[in-house]
């Protein structure tokens, strides 16, 4: 049975031994660690409630790091790609191209291109594109395997912009609006053998991600049915996307990979055959929990109404939490200056402020939290996913050093950026 999230005994643990070996130096402000045993659990579990011969392509806009893109790859994981370097830093890392599933929205004529010369999987976004793969294919002999993205507007979720399957959505083509097209398409082209669907992330229930799958299940049904009677292969790559929620606050129950991969098989157990090959892209699920954020406090400001203790991450590492506060929370911890865990009766609110010039930088506000103190260390939990790779450069702040660990081997993933490699950014 995995863990849903890492316990503040264990992050505890970690910062100690950080602080001890001097891993935390005076100018790493701000510090994010990845609990590498955690993320190979969270592999291994998923491979194991699939089945087996499932290619889980793990979204690589959560989590973009080349050593955590390595360290998947070995654990068997494939990489879904969001744009033309992605896909570059996926092979890069290794991946080979079949392990590559091709997802960018805005596609140019180069990019479709590169990507059936390389052979990797693509879902294409419309049917314009479409045509361009068909006019490509005319002239490129190519290894790609083909689908194509399917609104199957089933609703939205309690997060607006993460949720992509409402009836009117920028990605994908409407299963209802362009039935009759889509249904050309298939009996047009038998080298299109794939669907491919995501409902959205965060804030979706399992029975609206299911309810998804149920949809574009009754149409590759539908659709096989006549490409076979004109002699075509039938469709059998079934993309379910991602979006299995995680929990990021106590009180959040998390949905269980293992329950939405049985109910999956229950109500669509030919999904789980070897008739179809499956394919998964999970980010959020498998990163999220696995990483913490440390930052030193630098000041405290005490006032009647409200403290505010002024950190050095905000709308640079963490958009979504400044930007719609709402939807998006962490847990906090507070520890001293040697790594130990505060307590204490003496818990007042607290703005938590980050470093970037205008007011709405303040990652959480009226956090009750133990006494904090110039030189403690806050803690943000569950930072592992859709942090770092969502990074802003306002105010040229620089990246943090990264640190893996697995008990108590520790490894560098990646350095705090230099003011020299930060510098030429601006030209
Ligand atoms: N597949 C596709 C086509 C996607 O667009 C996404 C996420 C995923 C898979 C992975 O979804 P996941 O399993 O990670 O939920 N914090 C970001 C979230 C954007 C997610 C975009 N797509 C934000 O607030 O923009």
């Amino acid at each position: 049975m995995y863990k849903s999230n890492l316990t503040v005994e264990s992050i505890g643990n970690a910062l100690r031994s950080s602080l001890l070996n001097g891993l935390i130096r005076e100018d790493d402000t701000l510090v994010m660690f990845h609990d590498l045993s955690f993320l190979q659990e969270r592999i291994h579990h998923l491979s194991s409630v699939f089945p087996s011969h499932t290619l889980h392509a793990v979204a690589m806009k959560a989590n973009p790091l080349k050593r955590i893109l390595e360290f998947i790859r070995l654990l068997g994981a494939g990489a879904e790609v969001a744009s033309l370097a992605e896909l570059k830093m996926a092979l890069k890392a290794g991946y080979p191209a079949k392990k590559i599933v091709f997802d960018s929205p805005v596609k140019t004529w180069q990019e479709l291109e590169f990507a059936l010369t390389t052979g990797v999987h693509i879902n294409i976004d419309s049917l314009a594109e479409l045509e361009r793969v068909a006019a490509l294919k005319q002239r490129i002999v190519s290894g790609s395997t083909i689908g194509i993205r399917i609104n199957p507007q089933v609703g939205v979720g309690t997060i607006a912009e993460s949720s992509v399957a409402g009836e009117y959505s920028k990605f994908g083509v409407p299963v209802t609006t362009k039935r009759k097209e889509l249904g050309d398409a298939f009996l047009t082209y038998p080298w299109l053998t794939g669907v491919h669907l995501h409902v959205g992330s965060q804030g979706c229930s399992m029975e609206l991600l299911l309810s998804g799958i149920g949809v574009l299940y009754s149409f590759v049904s539908e659709m096989n049915e006549k490409r076979t009677a004109t002699g075509h292969e039938p469709i059998s790559i079934f993309d379910i996307g991602g979006g299995l929620p995680v929990s990021y606050m106590g009180d959040q129950i998390p949905v269980s990979m293992e329950d939405y991969a049985h109910a999956i098989r229950n109500e669509f157990p030919e999904l789980f055959t070897i008739h179809y090959s499956l394919l998964t892209e999970f980010g959020r699920w498998v990163h999220v929990n696995a990483g913490w954020t440390v930052s030193r406090v630098e000041y405290v400001k005490r006032d009647s109404g409200i403290n505010t203790a002024m950190i050095h991450a905000g709308a640079d590492l963490f958009l979504r939490e400044c930007l719609n506060p709402k939807s998006w929370q962490h847990e906090y911890s507070v520890f001293d200056k040697t790594g130990n865990l505060k307590y204490g009766k003496d818990r007042n609110p607290y703005n938590l402020a980050g470093p970037l010039c205008f007011s709405g930088d303040i990652l959480a506000r009226n956090v009750v939290l133990p006494m904090i103190e110039e030189g403690d260390y806050l803690v943000i939990h569950d930072t592992g996913g859709y942090t770092l790779s969502m990074w802003s450069r306002y105010n040229s702040r620089q990246t943090p050093r990264i640190i893996g660990y697995h008990g108590n081997e520790f490894e560098i993933l990646k350095e705090r950026e230099s003011f020299e490699e930060l510098a030429p950014f601006w030209g």
